[in-house]
C-alpha cells in the first residue's frame, strides 16, 4: 500500500520525465530496427532492400526537393530511378538496363547512365540515347505531394 502512494508523492515531473526519456528511447529504438546499421548514408540502401522485399509496391524517396533538376536518385533495391527532368517535373523509369540488365548508376544533365558498357537513357522518357542498349527503360508510376515523391 505504502509502494503504491510512493510513486504519486515523487511528483509529476520525475514522472513526465521518465516518460519522456521512454518516448526518446522508443523513438531510437524505432530508427534503430528500420535501419539495421548504424550508418545514416546506408539507411536509404537498406530500407531500400527490405521495402521491395515485402511490400513491393515502391516506398517514399526522399524530399522532392532534394533531387537536383537534371539529376536524379537511384533506388537500387526497388530497380527504380526517380529523374527530375524540368522543375517540377519528376519521372521514374526501371532502373534495369535493357542491354544485359546491370543496374544504372547516376542521372547527370538529363541523362540516365548504366556504368556496365555506357548506355546512356533519357531521364525525360526512358528512351536510348547511346548504346551499346537499344530499348529504352520501362516507365514506373509517380506522383508527389506535400514535397514527396512517391512510387505507385
Ligand atoms: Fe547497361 Fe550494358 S548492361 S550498357
Amino acid at each position: 500500500m505504502s509502494n503504491v502512494n510512493m510513486p504519486i508523492t515523487i511528483g509529476r515531473r520525475k514522472v513526465l520525465g521518465g516518460a519522456a526519456a521512454v518516448a526518446g528511447a522508443a523513438a531510437l529504438a524505432a530508427c534503430g530496427s528500420d535501419d539495421n546499421t548504424d550508418s545514416a548514408s546506408t539507411t536509404t540502401a537498406d530500407a531500400d532492400s527490405s521495402g521491395a522485399e515485402s511490400s513491393g509496391d515502391g516506398g517514399l524517396l526522399p524530399d522532392a526537393a532534394s533531387i537536383a533538376v537534371g539529376g536524379g536518385v537511384v533506388m537500387e533495391a526497388v530497380k527504380t530511378v526517380v529523374t527530375h527532368p524540368a522543375d517540377g517535373e519528376y519521372k521514374a523509369f526501371s532502373a534495369v538496363c535493357t542491354h544485359k540488365g546491370c543496374t544504372v548508376s547516376d542521372v547527370t544533365d538529363n541523362e540516365i547512365i548504366c556504368p556496365c558498357h555506357g548506355s546512356k537513357f533519357s531521364a525525360e522518357d526512358g528512351s536510348v540515347i547511346e548504346g551499346p542498349a537499344t530499348e529504352p527503360l520501362a516507365s514506373r508510376p509517380i506522383s508527389v505531394a506535400d514535397g514527396k515523391v512517391t512510387l505507385g
